[in-house]
């Protein structure tokens, strides 16, 4: 398939270099119109592609979308089982869709909680598209911040007690450095659709200064148009960084 690049909806120096997005109320979407909430996360997958495909064209560099959290094994196990085919089925079909864009794909979250087969798709997709530059998109799937960060704290503190790291040598960059988001630049814009104005364990240390933009969109809902708002939305915000 070949994705046809579009003006983008702000200049292109306005333009965000990494959208973080929190694909929520899936669930909500199905119960609204009463149908099970695996089928609010069908509806969800078909968004999350149809997003893709957006980036692609209006050219955005890094993406990270939150597909399931530490947290969610919490859920009922037929609603875990459900998203966990639904992501083996897109972990597919984004294989030959997006192979021809230039799409990187990158996990961020912790590999070993998924089942071998998912989790040797994870594997063999990130080596497959690991020399694509056009798009990073990062699939943040057993996701949590804390844990990003524990896991990060366990390489470092391994350097240290081997004894190629001093302790005096640990900085910022350093520890962004061993997050899963090593590759990616921080966060610019997070769009939380859905409703809920909260974080909810996403990218905690990589969104420091992040633009946050939150809408009452269901996920399911959510569009290239709704999306197009939100760049706007981002380019009319002065970003200070803590100076004047
Ligand atoms: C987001 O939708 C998808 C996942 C967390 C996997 P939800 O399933 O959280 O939908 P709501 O928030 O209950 O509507
Ligand atoms: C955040 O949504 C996680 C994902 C979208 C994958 P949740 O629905 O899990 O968040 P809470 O529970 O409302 O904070
Ligand atoms: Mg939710």
């Amino acid at each position: 398939m070949a994705i046809k690049l579009i003006e983008p909806p702000v200049p292109r120096d306005m333009m965000p270099k990494h959208v973080a997005v929190i694909m929520d109320g899936n669930g909500r979407w199905a119960k609204k119109r009463g149908m099970p909430r695996k089928l609010g996360h069908v509806q969800g997958a078909k968004a999350f592609r149809k997003m893709m495909i957006h980036a692609i064209e209006i050219g955005i560099e890094y993406i990270s979308f939150y597909a399931f959290s530490t947290e969610n094994w919490k859920r009922p196990d037929d609603e875990v089982h459900s998203i966990m085919n639904l992501m083996s089925k897109y972990l597919t079909d984004a294989r030959t869709e997006f192979g021809d864009e230039h799409v990187r794909i990158i996990l961020l979250g912790d590999n070993e909680a998924f089942n071998p087969e998912l989790r040797q798709k994870f594997i063999d997709l990130e080596n497959d598209t690991k020399d694509f530059h056009a798009l990073t998109a990062g699939c943040c799937a057993n996701y949590g911040s804390r844990d990003e960060i524990v896991h990060a704290a366990k390489a470092i503190a391994r350097q240290v007690k081997d004894g190629t790291l001093q302790p005096e040598d640990i900085t910022e960059d350093l520890i962004s450095r061993n997050l899963y988001t090593k590759d990616m630049p921080d966060v610019d814009l997070l769009i939380r659709p859905g409703g809920e104005m909260r974080i909810s364990n996403f990218l905690l240390w990589q969104c420091a200064y992040a633009e946050l933009y939150f809408c009452d969109t269901l996920w399911p809902d959510f569009d290239a148009k709704e999306f197009d708002k939100a760049i706007v939305e981002y380019a009319r915000r002065t970003r200070r960084f803590g100076g004047l």
